[in-house]
């Protein structure tokens, strides 16, 4: 990966889904599009899931990043990467093999990723974080958008890139849950460099805009970071 960029991935759980079509051409000056899929199961709510990402994928530019909150990755991640997923994340606490998993999604040709619920340490990672191209560090509870950022994300941020350090890599590290402009500049800084946002996109009028604030906030804390 690269050191000096950021991305800012718009969570379509926050969209009108009564107007997809505009909503994603909204957001085309994005850099990922992060599509949340929720069970009922692993977490309290549901989403969307493959029918929908095959439909997106034509209506988008953007890679499409695959978070799975499902307590079943081993039986869905093929299903999302037959559908088109570039990048796919699955949960560690939803699965046992993940290093199965993790070259299933490379045969694929997709980017792998491991997500991680707030309680769960970085140091579960110790044996894996040498295959992933990237970690999402989950910021709220996952389940819904709208919620407010955990504080102690930043620390476990700082404990995330030490671990990486340790093993000589540097995959993507991703933010989820209450990133907005005004906390950019803090996740950066503290090691992120993919940043989700929900609402903070989707609940502003002017969309372009909402992601330039996001992305030159980050760029700024990522300046902090070197
Ligand atoms: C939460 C989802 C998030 C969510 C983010 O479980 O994984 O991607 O949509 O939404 P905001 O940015 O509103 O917290
Ligand atoms: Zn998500």
């Amino acid at each position: 990966m690269l050191d000096h960029d950021v991305r800012v991935a718009p969570s379509l759980l926050s969209a009108d889904f009564t107007r997809l079509a505009d909503e994603l051409d909204d957001i085309a000056t994005a850099d990922l599009l992060h599509f949340d899929v929720m069970d009922g199961h692993f977490v309290p709510n549901l989403s969307f899931g493959v029918g929908v990402l095959s439909q997106v994928k034509r209506a988008t530019d953007l890679p499409v990043d695959v978070h799975l909150m499902v307590s079943n990755p081993e039986e869905c991640v093929p299903w999302y990467l037959d559908a088109g997923a570039d990048v796919v994340s699955f949960h560690w606490e939803a699965q046992t093999h993940a290093r199965r998993l993790v070259s299933l999604i490379h045969e694929a040709g997709a980017k792998a990723a491991v997500a991680l619920n707030p309680a769960t340490p970085v140091s579960c990672l110790e044996e894996l974080v040498d295959e992933l191209d990237m970690v999402l560090v989950m910021t709220v509870n996952p389940g819904f958008g709208g919620q407010g950022f955990i504080e102690g994300s930043l620390a476990k941020l700082r404990r995330l890139k030490a671990l990486c350090s340790a093993h000589g890599v540097s995959p993507r590290v991703e933010v989820d849950g209450g990133i907005s402009a005004g906390n950019a500049a803090a996740v950066a800084a503290a090691g992120a460099d993919v940043l989700v946002a929900g609402s903070a996109v989707f609940g502003a009028q002017d969309r372009v805009q909402a992601i330039r604030s996001i992305r030159d906030a980050a760029l700024g804390g990522l300046a902090r970071r070197a």
